[in-house]
């Protein structure tokens, strides 16, 4: 029970706070310690801390876990993905087709690379991208497509690969948010010329930060591992002109191992977790949950909401109040990147369902720091705001107005 009353007892109007300990977005997962330790001994022992037994090993079990022939680990998410357009862009086209409603610094990326993003629209249904809504980017200039998945379920993943087959150009995916996941055609990880994942704390595998790349290209993979290793090839020999230093170091690799062995009991929680805001949600009018689609394997982090027109607060105002009882909600993807202020050049895009979209979702705590009584008091507190809305919105912005 939540034990607000009336709208004084709201934290933003000076009441007590519902939650000690802020509830995020982030997954925040803390695998099991003994495990670590376990993992961490192999590299520690040999004094190996990077390029050592535990890399070797996430590397196979990242590669068995997502059934493709080759993983490449990375330092993060952010410079697996960079590496991986750097290494199958078409060379001298100048423009990488993603679509604006995702991950905040996906332009950053483009950027590093000297790309100019061409931002693409998305299907209002999914969030996602598709083969239609890409079509119309492609130009002479494309030099290749950057297939990002929504957080809740996967883009059209085959529409994308038969679209960039017929035009002969480079697709890669961002699975950051869907790691877990499953698509008719199998698991996430080996579509398109590679795919990208992080080891951010806030998603399903914990490695203190890092990222990898999945593919079943052979000389792709040796290029990539090559190019986070300075380009070496060998003791001196430089092979990738403008090579980094993005390898993931070993103890990264035993947090991130830990976390892979108890992936399956994560998404038991999670799913318990995604099934008690639906059955919750249920009874509260105006706002939607995004469902995920059970047909397929899902990973279940992600709890995403759409605040319909009948919902009787704003966003902002909704996530204001949240906010200070310490849920932390979020918008989704917003503003998204075509609306950012950009120092770099993008290609100038209409997007009406983008924009239309980028206002709707929000994003509510999930992950290992959620429990289900959490989860039936951000409830309430949702039916409250929803109960009280003309009252909050008053004082709101009667208490914020300039006399
Ligand atoms: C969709 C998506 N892609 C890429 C990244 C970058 O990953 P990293 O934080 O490991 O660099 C993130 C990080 O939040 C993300 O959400």
């Amino acid at each position: 029970m939540i034990k607000k009353k009336s709208i004084e007892d709201l934290a933003i109007f000076g009441g007590e706070c519902l939650f000690a300990v802020p509830k995020s977005t982030s997954n925040l997962l803390q695998p099991d310690f003994e495990k670590f330790a376990g993992y961490s001994k192999l590299f520690f022992n040999q004094r190996r801390y990077s390029n050592g037994p535990c890399v070797e090993l996430l590397e196979k079990r990242l590669a068995e876990f997502h059934q493709t022939q080759f993983c490449i680990t990375f330092c993060s998410g952010f410079w697996a993905i960079a590496s991986a357009i750097s290494a199958v862009a078409i060379e001298g086209k100048t423009e990488i087709i993603m679509p604006s409603l995702t991950y905040r610094r996906m332009a950053d990326i483009a950027a590093w690379l000297n790309l100019k993003p061409h931002f693409c629209e998305v299907e209002p249904q999914t969030l996602a991208m598709s083969a239609a809504t890409v079509e119309p980017c492609i130009n002479e200039n494309t030099a290749l497509v950057l297939g990002a998945h929504p957080i809740v379920n996967c883009c059209d993943v085959k529409g994308l690969e038969t679209l960039a087959e017929q035009r002969n150009i480079p697709l890669v995916f961002d699975s950051v948010e869907s790691v877990y996941e499953s698509i008719p055609e199998g698991r996430v990880g080996g579509f398109g010329r590679a795919e990208a994942f992080s080891l951010h704390a806030c998603k399903l595998l914990n490695g203190f930060g890092g990222g990898y790349i999945t593919t079943n290209d052979p000389a792709l993979a040796k290029q990539l591992a090559q190019a986070r290793e300075f380009g070496f090839s060998g003791e001196e020999n430089i092979v990738t002109p403008g090579g980094l230093n993005a390898k993931l170091n070993d103890m990264h690799a035993a947090l991130a191992l830990a976390s892979l062995d108890g992936i399956d009991e994560q998404v038991a929680r999670n799913r318990e977790r995604y099934f008690a805001y639906k059955r919750l949600l249920d009874g509260i009018g105006g706002i939607r949950l995004v469902e995920f689609d059970e047909r397929y394997r899902a990973g279940y982090k992600n709890i995403v909401v759409e605040l319909l027109d009948e919902w009787p607060l704003s966003r902002m105002d909704t996530i204001s109040v949240l906010n200070a009882e310490k849920i932390l909600a979020r918008v989704y993807y917003s503003p998204p990147l075509h609306k950012k202020p950009m120092g770099f050049g993008y290609v100038p895009a209409h997007l009406p369902v983008t924009d239309r979209l980028s206002e709707r979702y929000v994003n509510l705590p999930c992950g290992h720091l959620v429990s289900p009584g959490d989860i039936e008091n951000i409830v309430e507190m949702l039916a409250f705001i929803s109960e009280n809305a003309a009252q909050i919105s008053k004082r709101l912005h009667t208490v914020f107005e300039i006399k």
